[in-house]
């Protein structure tokens, strides 16, 4: 079946990289010829056929800007057989035949059926969190990890001042890997995440340890998929009051601001990639990056699979705090 027009959605929580990976999309479907149209806030907005056309132009001037200009929303309705086959047959009434979807695993879950369905789909990973598995990074996860250390790098001013300890919680679902990345890369004394055990009591005396051995500060970041920041801090006064902790959460910050060259770059890389693989009669296929080569694999095997947790970068960045 030869492709003529697609649909591009974003669906989930939002990831700075979004904008450029639906930039590459309208680029790409225009580029080889097809018509390329819009769906607004998700796969609510499939429902509720918020969907219009785009050119050139509406995506210029939208690759540098963090969120995503299509919306995003997580939508009920579409979980159920009814919902899909709704949206189903929405695209097919509009002759919609290949569908790009831009998100984490439920918005996988929605390609998956909708391809059941008869749509072509393909699905691109973008979240902050890096919990996807056939693909090495996810669009977002690069400026998220750029937030977490330039939030360090400042707690570390004033931790340093007062010898503190100060204790960061990460967002990240079930997954560890912002905060694996972002403390290999601040130097964090302590990473905790879902992924590996943990000894509270441990952690205390090393870190009553260092400063005994002349830190003057200590760094304690913490997934919250292992644990809040708050009930970090308190088990450790409860170990040894003189840690001092202090806690900052970093919430939805992580999920803003402009996104990295490395996540334009991603974004754009898949973006033309799905576009490609589309017209080339590929479908129910999620599009990733494995050692900086493009992989396809079907949907189907990415959500029934957990991402492996890099324990190699976990055993250098406890090596490197000592
Ligand atoms: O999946 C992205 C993410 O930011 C997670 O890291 C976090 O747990 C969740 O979304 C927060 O969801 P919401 O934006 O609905 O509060």
């Amino acid at each position: 079946m030869t492709i003529k027009k697609i649909a591009v959605l974003t669906s989930g929580g939002d990831s700075q990289g979004m904008n450029a990976a639906v930039r590459a999309v309208v680029r790409s479907g225009l580029y080889y010829g097809l018509e390329v149209y819009g769906i607004q806030r998700g796969y609510q907005g499939l429902l509720n056929d918020d969907i219009f056309s785009m050119d050139l132009r509406s995506v210029g001037d939208i690759i540098q800007r963090g969120g995503t200009v299509l919306q995003s929303a997580r939508c009920k309705e579409f979980m159920t057989p009814e919902g899909q086959q709704k949206g189903a047959d929405i695209l097919r009434k509009r002759g919609i035949d290949g569908l790009v979807v831009i998100g984490g695993d439920g918005s996988y879950h929605g390609a998956n059926k909708l391809s059941k369905l008869g749509i072509n789909t393909m699905a691109l990973p973008g979240t902050i969190d890096n919990d996807i598995s056939y693909t090495d990074f996810t669009i977002g996860f690069d400026t998220s990890v750029s937030i977490v250390v330039d939030a360090i790098n400042k707690l570390r001013d004033t931790m340093s001042s007062h010898e503190r300890s100060s204790i960061v919680e990460v967002m990240g679902r079930h997954c560890g890997d912002i905060a694996l990345y972002a403390g290999l890369a601040s130097g964090a004394e302590t990473i905790i995440v879902p992924e590996v055990p943990f000894d509270m009591d441990e952690i205390a005396e090393r870190m009553e340890q260092n400063f005994a051995h002349g830190k003057r500060h200590s760094i304690v970041i913490v997934a919250e998929g292992a644990g809040t920041g708050e009930d970090v801090a308190k088990q450790l006064v409860e170990r040894c009051a003189t840690l001092e902790p202090r806690v900052t959460v970093l919430g939805h910050i992580q999920r803003g601001g402009t996104p990295t060259p490395a996540d334009r770059n991603l974004a754009s890389r898949l973006g033309d990639f799905a576009v490609r693989m589309l017209i080339s009669g590929e479908s129910d296929k999620a599009c990733g990056i494995i050692r900086n080569e493009l992989v396809l694999t079907d949907i189907d095997k990415v959500v029934n699979s957990k991402k492996e947790f890099n324990v190699e970068l976990y055993e250098l960045a406890a090596r490197l705090s000592q």
